[in-house]
C-alpha cells in the first residue's frame, strides 16, 4: 500500500489515514492509497464500517494544483469517489483544520461527516478560476439548499464547523482533541442503528423546492453582478446549481459540470487565477531570510498619528487581539481618531459581522494616550504622521529614546527614504518601512519595506505578524514611491498625458474599468481627493488637477473633482472639465488627435510593466510574481489576468518591447525600454524566469 495511506482496523472499524503534508492534497498517489485501502476495508469481511482520517494540521484542502495542466494520472476522480459513495459499509470522514474543494467533495460522498469544533468547510475553486469539479455542485445544494449554495460555491467562502453543522453539511462536532474517537464512536452507533445508508446524490428534497423558480437564480445574478464583472468563474458555477435543480437525472448535472469545470481549466483566467495562489504563496518566502529565522513576540503594540492611516492600522491589531497604544499630538485628534474607529466598527456590527460585546471588546484593546513615554512598553511601533522628513526624523529620534531594546520601529511613509529615517536611530537595524494601504483596515495589502540595515529577525517579525492580522505581505526594498506606488505613478502620467493628446478623462477611465480595474484612475483620484499633497499657496494653474483644486473642485468629497456627482455620489462626464482641457490643448498649439481604446491600454500599462522590470533589475523587488501580488492586492488589477508581469509574459515580451520602442521614437524617454525587458526579449525569456543574483 501507498505509504501516504494507511489502513488500520479497531475490530470492526477500519481507520484509513491520509498523510500527505503540508495539507493532504489529492495528489495521484493519495487518490490511489484511499482507493486501495477503501476497497481492501470492504473486502475484509470482519469491517462493518469505514472511517477516513487525516494526519497532520488539515483534512484534505483539495485536489493536488500542482497536477493541474499535467496529463491526469490515475486513479481517476469519477473511480475514487463512486468506490466511497457504493461502499455497502458506512464511511464517516473526521474532519479538522480544512476540507476544501476536492476534499469536500470526497466527504460528501462519505455517508456520514464527523467535524471538529475550529474546522472550516468549503468550495473554493471559484477563486482558482474553477468551479468544484468532483461532484460538489450537485451534491452541495442537496444538502444547503440552493440559495446556500450559490453563496458558497461563487463567493469561494469557508464555512465554520458550527454553521456546517447547522446547514447541515456536518453531522456531528467532535469534543475538543478526540476527532478519530468521536467518529469511530459515530461509526458504532450506526452501525447500531442498522438504518439503510443514503447516499446524498439521492436526496432531491431541497432541489423541489427550487424548481419552477427561474428567479432564484436571476436575482442572485443581478444582486452580485458588480462583484462578478469580468470573472467567467461565478456564472459557470451558478450555471452548474441551475442544471442541478433542472435535470432530469443526478448523471445529467454532473455531466454538465464535468464540462464546464473542463472549459474553465482550459481558459486564459484560470490559469492566471492559479498563478496567483502560488505568487501569494511565495512570496513569503525570503531567499536570504529562511523559514527558521527567530522572530520577535509581539504583543504590545503602539502607533503614533491617529489620522487616516494610524487608525486603520490600529484596527487590524485590535481586531487581531492584540493591544495597541495609539498616541497624538493633540486631545481633539486623539478623539476623533478613536471615534473614527469606533464608528467603523459599530458599522460592521450593524451589517451583523460583529457582536456589541466583540465592538467593546476591540476598543477595549485601544489606549489613547498624549505622551509617547507610553511606547516604553511596545514591542512594536508604527509611526503614521505627516509625510515630512524632518518630521519623520525628530519622531524616529524620540522614538529611539523612548522604546525599550529590540522594539521594532517601523514608518507607513507612502514614499520617503527609509535609510534615511533610520539614520537618526542608534538601531536602523530595528527599523523597517510598513506600508499599509488605505483604508489600513480593510486593504489587504502590505509593503513591508527593508532598509539597507534591517535586521533579518525584524523582517521575519513583520511578514509573520502580517499574517496575524490578515494581511498579505510582499518585501520590497528602499526606492521612491516602493513597488505599487512607483509602479502607479507611471500609469498616472500617461493617463494626465493622454488627456491633452486628444483623450477624453472619462474614456480613459473606461477603457481601464473595461480591462477589469475597479475604477479608472480619474475616478479613482476622486475618490481619494485631489488635494492630497496640493498646497494652494504653491499652485500654479499648470496642471488639469492644480486647476480643478484652484476651483475647488476637490473630487468627490466636494461633489466635484474631474467628474460631476449628483447627491447619490454618481459621477457624470463634466462640462467644466472638458473645457479646462480643451484651453489646455488650445494654449499648447497642437491640435489633439483621435486616441483608440488600445493605445489607451497600451499607453497606460506597458510603461507600468517596465516600471516594474526596472524594479526587478534593481532587487527591489524578489521576484516579478511579488509585484503581481502588490498589484491585484493594493491596486485592483484584475486577478483573472494574474497580474501586470504575468500579463506581459502571456503577451509576450517582445511585443511589449517593441511597442515601447514605437512610444520611444515618438513620445520621448518616458519609454525608455528598462535594461531587464531588452535582456530578456534577447534570450527568449518571461520575467517569470528572472532570478536575483545570488
Ligand atoms: N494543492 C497543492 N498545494 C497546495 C494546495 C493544493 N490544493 N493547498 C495548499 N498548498 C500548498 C501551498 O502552496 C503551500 O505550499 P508552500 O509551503 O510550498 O508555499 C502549502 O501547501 C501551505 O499552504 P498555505 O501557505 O496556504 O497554508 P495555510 O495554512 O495558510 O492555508 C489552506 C491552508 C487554507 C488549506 C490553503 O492552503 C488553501 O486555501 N489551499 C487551497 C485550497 C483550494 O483551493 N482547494 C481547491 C483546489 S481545486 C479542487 O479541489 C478541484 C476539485 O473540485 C476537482
Ligand atoms: P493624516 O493627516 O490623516 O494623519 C496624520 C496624523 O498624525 C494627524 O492626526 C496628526 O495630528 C498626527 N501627528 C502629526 N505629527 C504628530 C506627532 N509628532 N506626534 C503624534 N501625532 C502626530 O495622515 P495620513 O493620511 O494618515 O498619513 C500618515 C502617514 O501615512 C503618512 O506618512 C502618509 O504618507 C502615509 N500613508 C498615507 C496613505 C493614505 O492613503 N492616506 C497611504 C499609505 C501611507
Amino acid at each position: 500500500m501507498d505509504t501516504v495511506v494507511k489502513l488500520e482496523r479497531h475490530d470492526v472499524i477500519a481507520v484509513v489515514t491520509i498523510n500527505n503534508p503540508p495539507v493532504n492534497a489529492l495528489s495521484a498517489a493519495v487518490r490511489g492509497g484511499i482507493l486501495a485501502s477503501v476497497n481492501a476495508a470492504i473486502a475484509d469481511p470482519e469491517v462493518k464500517a469505514i472511517v477516513l482520517t487525516c494526519a497532520g494540521r488539515t483534512f484534505i484542502a483539495g485536489a493536488d494544483i500542482t497536477e493541474f495542466g499535467k496529463p491526469p494520472e490515475p486513479p481517476g476522480w469519477d473511480e475514487l469517489l463512486a468506490v466511497l459513495e457504493n461502499s455497502p459499509k458506512p464511511v464517516v470522514a473526521a474532519i479538522h483544520g480544512h476540507a476544501l474543494g476536492g476534499g469536500l467533495e470526497l466527504a460528501l460522498v462519505c455517508h456520514f461527516r464527523v467535524a471538529t469544533k475550529d474546522a472550516r468547510l468549503g468550495l473554493p475553486e471559484v477563486k482558482l478560476g474553477l468551479l468544484p469539479g468532483g461532484g460538489g455542485t450537485q451534491r452541495l445544494p442537496r444538502i444547503v439548499g440552493v440559495e446556500k449554495a450559490l453563496d458558497i460555491v461563487t463567493s469561494g467562502q469557508h464555512a465554520p464547523a458550527k454553521e456546517a453543522l447547522e446547514v447541515g453539511l456536518v453531522d456531528e462536532l467532535a469534543p475538543e482533541g478526540q476527532l478519530n474517537e468521536a467518529a469511530v464512536a459515530f461509526a458504532r452507533k450506526i452501525l447500531a442503528e442498522k438504518k439503510p445508508l443514503v447516499k446524498v446524490r439521492e436526496n432531491n428534497t431541497k432541489l423541489e423546492v427550487a424548481k419552477g423558480h427561474p428567479e432564484i437564480f436571476e436575482n442572485f445574478r443581478k444582486a452580485n453582478a458588480r462583484k462578478f464583472r469580468g470573472f467567467l468563474a461565478p456564472e459557470k458555477n451558478i450555471r452548474c446549481i441551475e442544471t442541478a435543480v433542472t435535470s432530469a437525472t443526478f448523471e445529467e448535472g454532473l455531466a454538465v459540470e464535468r464540462k464546464l469545470f473542463m472549459e474553465l481549466m482550459a481558459g486564459p483566467q484560470s490559469a492566471a487565477q492559479r498563478y496567483y495562489f502560488f505568487a501569494e504563496r511565495q512570496a513569503q518566502k525570503i531567499p536570504d531570510v529562511p523559514d527558521d529565522t527567530p522572530t520577535h513576540a509581539v504583543k504590545k503594540v503602539g502607533i503614533l498619528g491617529a489620522g487616516t492611516m494610524g487608525g486603520g492600522i490600529a484596527m487590524n491589531f485590535a481586531s487581531a487581539g492584540i493591544p495597541v497604544t495609539i498616541v497624538e499630538i493633540k486631545g481633539e485628534a486623539l478623539d476623533r481618531g478613536l471615534k473614527v474607529i469606533r464608528s467603523n466598527y459599530d458599522r460592521t456590527a450593524s451589517r451583523g459581522g460583529l457582536t456589541p460585546e466583540q465592538v467593546n471588546q476591540r476598543m477595549g484593546l485601544l489606549n489613547g494616550s498624549l505622551t509617547m513615554e507610553d511606547f516604553a512598553e511596545c514591542d512594536l511601533v508604527i509611526e503614521a504622521v505627516f509625510e515630512r522628513m524632518e518630521i519623520k526624523k525628530q519622531v524616529f529620534a524620540d522614538l529611539d529614546r523612548i522604546c525599550k531594546p529590540g522594539a521594532i520601529l517601523a514608518t507607513n511613509t507612502s514614499e520617503l527614504n527609509v535609510n534615511e529615517i533610520a539614520s537618526v536611530t542608534r538601531r536602523p537595524e530595528d527599523v523597517i518601512g510598513l506600508h499599509f494601504f488605505s483604508p489600513a483596515n480593510v486593504m489587504k495589502l502590505l509593503e513591508v519595506i527593508r532598509g539597507e540595515k534591517t535586521a533579518k529577525d525584524v523582517i521575519a517579525t513583520c511578514m509573520k505578524l502580517a499574517k496575524t492580522i490578515g494581511k498579505v505581505a510582499v518585501l520590497a526594498g528602499v526606492c521612491h514611491g516602493f513597488i505599487g506606488n512607483r509602479m502607479l505613478n507611471q500609469r498616472e502620467r500617461e493617463a494626465n498625458k493622454l488627456v491633452l493628446e486628444g483623450a477624453i478623462p472619462w474614456d480613459v477611465d473606461r477603457v481601464l474599468y473595461d480591462f477589469g480595474f475597479p475604477m479608472g484612475p480619474f475616478r479613482m483620484n476622486d475618490l481619494a481627493g485631489l488635494d492630497l499633497g496640493w498646497v494652494m499657496e504653491e499652485s500654479r494653474s499648470s496642471t488639469l488637477r492644480e486647476v480643478l483644486c484652484e476651483m475647488g473642485r476637490l473630487g468627490q468629497k466636494s461633489g466635484a473633482g474631474y467628474y460631476d456627482y449628483d447627491e447619490n455620489r454618481n459621477a457624470k462626464p463634466s462640462p467644466v472639465t472638458d473645457k479646462i482641457i480643451n484651453d489646455f490643448i488650445a494654449k499648447s498649439g497642437k491640435s489633439p488627435r483621435k486616441i483608440s481604446d488600445g493605445e489607451i491600454l497600451e499607453r497606460c500599462i506597458y510603461p507600468m510593466i517596465n516600471e516594474g522590470a526596472k524594479i526587478l533589475e534593481e532587487g527591489k523587488a524578489i521576484r516579478a510574481s511579488d509585484i503581481d501580488v502588490v498589484w491585484v492586492n493594493g491596486y485592483g488589477w484584475p486577478v483573472y489576468r494574474g497580474g501586470p508581469m504575468y500579463w506581459a509574459d502571456q503577451i509576450g515580451l517582445d511585443k511589449v518591447l517593441a511597442k515601447m520602442k514605437e512610444f520611444h521614437a515618438t513620445l520621448g524617454d518616458d519609454f525608455k525600454p528598462a535594461a531587464l525587458l531588452e535582456k530578456l526579449v534577447a534570450e527568449g525569456k518571461k520575467f517569470a524566469d528572472f532570478e536575483q543574483p545570488a
